[in-house]
């Protein structure tokens, strides 16, 4: 047995929602009364955990269109173990919707969820959630708050298939698009194609952000074992959700708490994790916001350093073959912390919501399929965590995926062709007039943070049709935006400081030489001081800033991605107080 350093707390004892519920008060009988016409008996107010069942359900939101009826499972789970469920819909940003990019509004939501906690009776919380943006904000939420909180994802979709082979979410919308572009696919074909790719209620099913921000709160410990890869139609998805509402009752009890779960051994882990599952870079992004939320020190120093030598064994698109529903019949996520832990790479005392350590839960698990989970003898990329590079064109770092990376551009010198944002980009891209080849290095601006703004998913910019119909699928691509964790290729990204705030990125000319060393974690602009010292002092923003509304507020508070894009006012823990009443 691994050793536990956490005490569960007394029970019975007050809980906070007894300020709204305790006694018989005027206040006392108003908020409990009008919470009886929906027909709850009096004795359910007996002090009981009142737990908030936070729903990112959404109409809007289809791959957490199903978390209604997930809903259910998790009240049946709360009832059971004494409980008293509420089920509160929250802010839910539909990564396929949101415009100018769900990423804008994680934060947004993060700030909406912790208030909708703080400010109501809720004991602990169940955060329901699946698609990108949904899992980080109400993680987010829940650390600045730090009262007992379980994750529960909605699973990913099942499998696709198109003319008999496997269609990923969003890796195969890149790819046909391409396909498209360079003359090896038909629109009618691409329209056909549409039909396959979504075949059931769920996440994403490669391990795109969706199915890596389930592996992260697994892996962080605030999901029960398994709870990542299981599908969202499995009948073992619901059942994962009674047996998680039936978890968070005791979690109550013994005040098992975010700060007690999300500790630095526990980011490392998640860290690690990212790397053997070849999961999506914006687990980056979504990691460091979570960790300042919590009071964690995490840094991109830290990405490197345990990212290092972990290899990607998870044979999953974009960077492998298999989707969602392969990893879980063949064990799942489980099968891969036994398998750090095995190789020394595992934090193995790291508390779970289970109230058990890591390596308790996975030490006795089985891998059923090796070529979906690989040996160490055979993994996809050797060195597969997130690789942070620096130089004087990220001073405060950039990140690259090794496992959705090709080898023979892993060192490389070309000459930039630069898109001064992302309608630049799409003006000059299919032009055939474009002076580009596949040795040049594609740089786009004005993508970060504040730009966009909101950093979108752009960072994967399609080839030029001139350089595809030549075979060629992969170039060296550089900017500050983000990439979609379904998407390939080598591209660098979150680049910080990011252009709009005047970063070096944002004196990159066309023509000028840049240097990619990844080995070496090197992004250099092969420029002198003194030159790039003269054009960042002639340098102005090409973009106004917001003048009012959320904009404003983003674009004013948010900072870089190299910490985790959150704003600056909502870093930290604040806990769970509550104010006084005004009537
Ligand atoms: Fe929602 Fe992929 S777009 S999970």
């Amino acid at each position: 047995m691994s050793a536990l350093s956490f005490t569960p707390a007394p029970w019975p004892r007050r809980l906070r929602s007894q300020e709204w519920y305790a006694g018989n008060s005027r206040d006392t009988i108003y908020h409990r009364g009008w919470l009886k016409n929906q027909g709850y008996p009096h004795d359910l107010f007996d002090g009981r955990p009142i737990i908030g069942i936070l729903n990112t359900w959404s109409d809007l939101t289809p791959c957490n269109g199903h978390l209604r009826e997930l809903a259910e499972k998790v009240k049946a789970g709360i009832w059971e173990a004494g409980g008293f469920p509420v089920e509160v819909p929250v802010f839910s940003a539909s990564e396929n919707t949101f415009r100018p990019t769900a990423m804008m509004f994680r934060n947004l939501a993060a700030l909406a969820i912790e208030e909708t906690i703080r400010g109501q009776p809720i004991d602990g919380a169940v955060l329901l959630v699946g698609c990108d943006k949904t899992t980080p904000s109400l993680m987010m939420a829940a650390a600045s708050c730090d009262i007992p909180s379980i994750v529960v994802t909605g699973g990913p979709m099942l499998n696709g298939y198109f003319r008999g082979e496997r269609v990923g979410s969003g890796t195969h919308l890149w790819k046909f698009s391409e396909a498209v572009k360079a003359g090896e696919m038909t629109q009618e074909e691409f329209l056909e194609a549409e039909q396959s790719m979504s075949r059931s209620s769920g996440t994403c099913n490669t391990m795109g952000t969706a199915s890596t921000m389930a592996s992260m709160a697994e892996a962080l410990g605030m999901a029960l074992s398994g709870n990542a890869a299981i599908p969202a139609v499995d009948s073992r998805r619901r059942v994962m959700a009674q047996l998680s509402g039936r978890r968070i009752v005791q979690m109550v009890k013994d005040d098992l708490k975010p700060s007690d779960i999300m500790t630095k051994a526990a980011f490392e882990n998640a860290i690690r994790t990212n790397g053997a599952i070849g999961g999506s870079t914006n687990a980056v992004i979504h990691l460091l916001a979570i960790a300042g939320r919590v009071g964690v020190d995490v840094t991109l120093n830290d990405w490197d350093r345990c990212g290092r030598d972990v290899a990607t064994i998870v044979n999953l698109m974009p960077s492998g073959e298999y989707l969602m529903e392969e990893f879980f019949y063949a064990g799942g996520l489980p099968v891969v912390l036994k398998r750090l832990g095995e190789g020394g790479q595992l934090n193995k005392d790291a508390l779970t919501v289970s109230g058990q350590t890591i390596w308790d839960e996975v030490r006795d698990v089985v891998n059923h399929n090796e070529d979906v989970i690989r040996p160490l003898e055979r993994a996809l990329t050797p060195q597969g965590g997130i690789a942070v590079l620096r130089g004087n064109l990220a001073p405060n770092g950039a990140v690259l995926k090794p496992s959705a990376a090709s080898a023979h551009l892993m060192q490389h010198r070309g000459r930039a062709v630069v898109f001064e944002d992302i309608d630049d980009y799409k003006a000059k891209i299919n032009d055939e007039a474009l002076d580009i080849d596949e040795t040049c290095i594609m740089v786009l601006k004005n993508c970060g943070p504040k730009g966009y703004p909101g950093m979108a998913e752009v960072g994967n910019m399609g080839l030029p049709p001139k350089v595809l119909r030549k075979g060629v699928t992969d170039m060296i691509r550089i900017s500050d935006a983000r990439m979609s964790g379904t998407a390939y290729g080598t591209v660098i990204l979150h680049t910080s400081p990011e252009a709009a705030a005047g970063g070096p990125l944002a004196i990159v000319q066309t023509g000028d030489m840049i240097e990619v060393d990844v080995a070496a974690r090197r992004l250099h602009l092969d420029l002198s001081d003194a030159e790039i010292a003269a054009r960042l002092a002639a340098w102005t923003p090409i973009h106004e800033r917001a003048a009012s509304g959320y904009a404003f507020l983003h674009q004013t508070h948010v900072e870089g991605a190299d910490t985790g894009a959150d704003l600056d006012f909502l870093k930290g823990c604040r806990g769970n107080a509550v104010g006084k009443d005004s009537h």
